[in-house]
């Protein structure tokens, strides 16, 4: 299979695991529920030509509050690397934090599991880090052992009350993130900080946006641009919502809130 067509399936996994971020805690799952965020997800999607000053456009930013099952402790890392983290050991993990078997957080976690022990893609590197250090040794072997990291994100300076799909507005000028490449970062939905990071072969240009929502809502958004899209499946979602074929034009979405990207220090905007 072509890597840039898996790669970008990967992508896809990745916001709806993201969007299964907010809730893990909440025991009422229904269906429609969930295909409320799907379809929501397909909102983050625009093409490249859209992204420049005073540009409006519908975009649903999940609310990316984490991981409210217990406080979102971040364990040292011999505290982390002590408890099993493996879907073969489920069982001894849901002891662990005295999780009954068949509970709604025993699926989640299982989830959440199995997502982390997915084969990555051609192109992708992955890892599913439960501790900071853990996090940069993964960052510095794919942007440099000697690499300072900084780190960009969503996020929102005036949060509101709650996520909705509205129309949001460019009120800067973009900035280009300079950078070769990048590591993107989102939490789990575990009871511990658990990173899911990634990183993707290819052409892919990072932006940092300033947006208004209708509502007053203001949020600092990191967008990623996949600059070749030729060999993306045709039936790929993007292109349904954008009206677009393959290859005909860069496609680019917002990363969620609290959803962070690594990239080198020296990276400049
Ligand atoms: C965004 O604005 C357009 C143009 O005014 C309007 O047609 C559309 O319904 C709005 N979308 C949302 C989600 O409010």
């Amino acid at each position: 299979m072509d890597p840039k067509r898996i790669a970008f399936g990967s992508l896809l996994l990745s916001l709806l695991i993201v969007l299964g971020t907010c809730d893990f805690d909440r025991h009422s799952h229904s269906s429609s529920h969930m295909m409320h965020h799907m379809d929501s997800a397909t909102n983050v999607f625009f093409v490249a030509d859209d992204l420049k000053l005073g540009k409006t456009m519908p975009i649903y930013f999940p609310d990316g509050n984490p991981n409210p099952l217990s406080s979102p402790y971040l364990l040292p890392k011999y505290e982390a690397d002590a408890i099993p983290f493996s879907l073969k050991q489920l069982p001894n993990i849901l002891n662990h934090f005295s999780f009954p078997q068949d509970s709604h957080k025993a699926q989640v976690m299982e989830n959440t599991l199995g997502a982390c022990e997915a084969k990555p893609i051609e192109g992708e590197t992955k890892i599913c880090a439960t501790s900071y250090e853990t996090l940069i040794d993964f960052a510095r072997k794919i942007l440099g052992l000697e690499t300072n990291i900084k780190v960009l994100s969503t996020h929102r300076p005036m949060r509101s009350n709650s996520a909705v799909l509205q129309n949001y507005t460019i009120t800067e000028a973009p900035e280009r993130i300079s950078t070769p490449k990048m590591v993107a970062c989102h939490t789990m939905r575990y009871p511990y900080i658990v990173f899911y990071c990634h990183s993707q072969e290819g052409d892919n240009r990072l932006h940092k946006t300033s947006l208004l929502g209708e509502n007053g809502d203001r949020v600092e958004a990191i967008a990623v641009c996949h600059m070749d899209t030729s060999h993306w499946n045709r039936d790929h979602v993007s292109f349904r919502v954008l009206g677009i074929e393959p290859g005909t034009a860069p496609i680019c979405h917002f990363f969620p809130a609290e959803n962070f990207v690594l990239v080198p220090s020296t990276s400049s905007i």
